[in-house]
């Protein structure tokens, strides 16, 4: 008898670029997961000074059990050092290292380690394989998937960076069980999100299961993970490089990166910002009469179940709207939303500055 259920594998269909999800418990240990994706002898653990003390080591062991020769690289943690200069401690001790191009990196922690180490990977010597290895909900539901990779700059959240996939993802939900509840709460966010954008039974399931999935049921947390991959593969199969619907994965992000940008990246945590950023841009649907006043409620309930906050911080009109001109999405000096409409769908759009400005207004702290 197995001591934990076996693994759930998803695939992320992408032609030569296509990659497995594997998403269950103590997969850390498991070097045969690791080592098909892994070609050459060496290997890089990028991962930071709060994973490191947890996950390094068995990580490490695994990997040399496997006959690989493995180098650290432990980074300073925090959304605020996911900048040019932790990149550039990357590369140093790859450089010193001698690290060559069949060397692979292993992002083991969350979203910023795994956006930082994916850029990386795409960057060093023109591009070297990388496996993620997530170890926040964030990053086991989103931010692992899809490839895309970078860093923050002081005037914008990830300006700079690439799109390109890992070898595999391997999602070892045990690393959950040391996860602060406010990360969980985060990782949350993008759970939700997932559901209104796409998938209007899966929203109905999270508002049935948020109380569980707070508290860390095994078995809704699993499925929501499953879920999540699922949806996000499936958009990312249908357009990688966000030359369109792709783009709907950034509900909720448009107000939220105004809030990390406006605030200071790490002041509210992204996927805190995304929740809140959730509410406003369901605001402004209701506003625009894409969904009605009872939706909004749902969402705001759902949000603040999760343990999200549900008031935005008074950045003042002006400033928020100066913030969400530095979007990837906007075109033309014009800022897009997603909105939803309705909860289940959603749709990529400009809108009237007087809707907008009427959201910034009511969602804000009095
Ligand atoms: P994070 O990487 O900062 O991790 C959150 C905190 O949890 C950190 O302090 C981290 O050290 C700690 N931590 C990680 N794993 C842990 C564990 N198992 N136990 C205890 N502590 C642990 O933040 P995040 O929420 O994972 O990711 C946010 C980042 O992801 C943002 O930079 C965001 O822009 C990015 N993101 C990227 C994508 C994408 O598609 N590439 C999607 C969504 C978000
Ligand atoms: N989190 C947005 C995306 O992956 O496209």
């Amino acid at each position: 008898m197995t001591p934990y259920p076996s693994p759930t594998t998803l695939q992320v269909e992408l032609d030569d670029r296509s990659y497995p999800i594997t998403i269950g418990q103590s997969l850390l240990a498991k070097d045969d997961l690791f080592t098909p994706y892994i070609k050459g002898k060496r290997v890089a653990i990028v991962t930071n000074d709060v994973v490191a003390p947890l996950y390094l080591e068995p990580l490490r062991q695994t990997l040399l059990a496997a006959g690989k020769q493995v180098t650290a690289i432990v980074l300073p943690d925090g959304e605020e050092e996911k900048n040019w200069s932790s990149l550039m401690r990357v590369f140093d001790v790859l450089l010193q290292e001698k690290c060559d191009r069949k060397t692979t990196l292993v992002a083991l922690g969350g979203g910023v380690i795994g956006d930082l180490t994916g850029f990386a990977a795409a960057t060093y010597m023109r591009g070297i394989p990388f496996i993620q290895v997530p170890t926040t909900l964030l990053a086991q539901v989103d931010s692992s998937v899809g490839g895309k990779t970078g860093i923050n700059h002081p005037l914008g959240k990830n300006m700079i960076g690439a799109f390109y996939q890992p070898q595999a993802v391997i999602a070892d939900t045990s690393t959950l069980d040391s996860l602060p509840a406010r990360e969980l709460s985060a990782g949350l966010a993008e759970v939700i999100k997932h559901g209104a954008i796409i998938d209007a039974a899966f929203f109905d399931w999270i508002e049935d299961n948020i109380a569980k999935l707070v508290i860390r049921d095994p078995e809704a947390l699993a499925f929501a993970i499953k879920r999540s991959c699922e949806i996000k593969a499936d958009v990312v199969r249908q357009d990688e490089r966000e030359g369109g619907l792709r783009a709907i994965l950034n509900f909720g992000h448009t107000f939220g990166h105004a809030i990390e940008a406006g605030l200071g990246y790490g002041k509210w945590l992204h996927g805190e910002a995304v929740g809140c950023g959730m509410m406003m841009a369901a605001d402004l649907s209701h506003r625009l009469g894409f969904i009605d006043g009872n939706t909004v409620q749902r969402i705001a309930a759902v949000v603040r179940a999760a343990g999200l906050p549900t008031v935005a911080p008074d950045l003042g009109v002006e400033r928020w709207l100066e913030l969400m001109q530095v979007d990837k999405k906007n075109e033309g000096g014009q800022i897009k939303f997603i909105l939803l409409k309705p909860l289940g769908t959603s749709v990529v759009m400009p809108v009237p500055q007087d809707a907008l400005r009427a959201t910034l207004k009511a969602c804000v702290q009095a």
